[in-house]
């Protein structure tokens, strides 16, 4: 049976959960946010120690500025409302991204959240926020060429202790819900030997029953690696 240690989500499909019901999009949004706390709390009862969710890419700037300033005002509200929920599960927040264009607000959230949880041990709960995984690693390569290493032998390690992630294992599974068969630049050197699941269930429809589910049948598979 294979252990699950990193679980990556691609949180898709909220738009389109909203409008098949005739409702509007940001509607979507916000039964979404409801499906992300569900998720977290499940995952840190059943032992899961890294759990990271895609919650805003470097590319979705390119929706309509309502939509963009809805998602960063629900992002404020949802960081503000279950701060109780990561301090009573013993649960760690962290953002990876770009979170430098933010507003202060959401800034300074983002940082009193990774402090005041980041002694928590159950579960490590890691946002993608203006994320993108070339974005990553570009910003990766700048860094290590301002201050070029002495030798190369290490490099591959080098990059990987220099990226966003840097603390974290390699993601073993990487869900999408919302239907898309495609990955849309999330963790790129992450999910080298990730397992893939891709489902039809959009976002706010996700549920703990279809996650375990799924990691029944993630535990089951054969992972080789490269091996035999
Ligand atoms: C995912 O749902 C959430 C974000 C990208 C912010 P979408 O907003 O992409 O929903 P669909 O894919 O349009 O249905
Ligand atoms: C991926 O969903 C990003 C997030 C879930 C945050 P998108 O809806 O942005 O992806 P595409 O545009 O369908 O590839
Ligand atoms: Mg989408």
């Amino acid at each position: 049976m294979n252990n699950l240690n990193h679980l990556a989500i691609i949180m898709d499909g909220n738009g389109r959960w909203a409008q098949i019901r005739n409702k509007p999009r940001k509607i979507g949004h916000q039964e979404g946010a409801k499906v992300v706390r569900d998720i977290t709390i499940w995952c840190a009862k059943n032992s899961i120690k890294y759990l990271t969710l895609f919650a805003f890419s470097t590319e979705n700037w390119k929706r309509p500025k309502a939509e963009v300033d809805f998602l960063m005002k629900l992002l404020l509200k949802y960081l503000k409302k279950e701060k109780n929920t990561y301090l009573q599960n013993n649960i760690r927040f962290k953002a990876i991204g770009n979170i430098e264009v933010f507003n202060n607000p959401l800034k300074d959230m983002i940082c009193e959240l990774e402090e005041s949880t980041k002694m928590h041990t159950s579960l490590t709960q890691t946002l993608a926020l203006n994320y993108g995984s070339r974005d990553e690693i570009t910003r990766t390569f700048k860094k290590l060429l301002k201050n070029p290493p002495q030798e190369l032998e290490n490099l591959e390690s080098l990059i990987a202790k220099n990226l966003d992630t840097c603390d974290f294992p390699d993601v073993d599974l990487l869900i999408r819900t919302g239907g898309e068969m495609r990955i849309s630049n999330f963790l790129l050197w992450q999910i080298s030997y990730a397992e893939l699941y891709f489902t039809p269930t959009y976002w706010p429809e996700f549920s703990t029953t279809e996650l375990s589910d799924i990691i029944k049948s993630y535990k089951k598979k054969e992972r080789r690696f490269g091996g035999l």
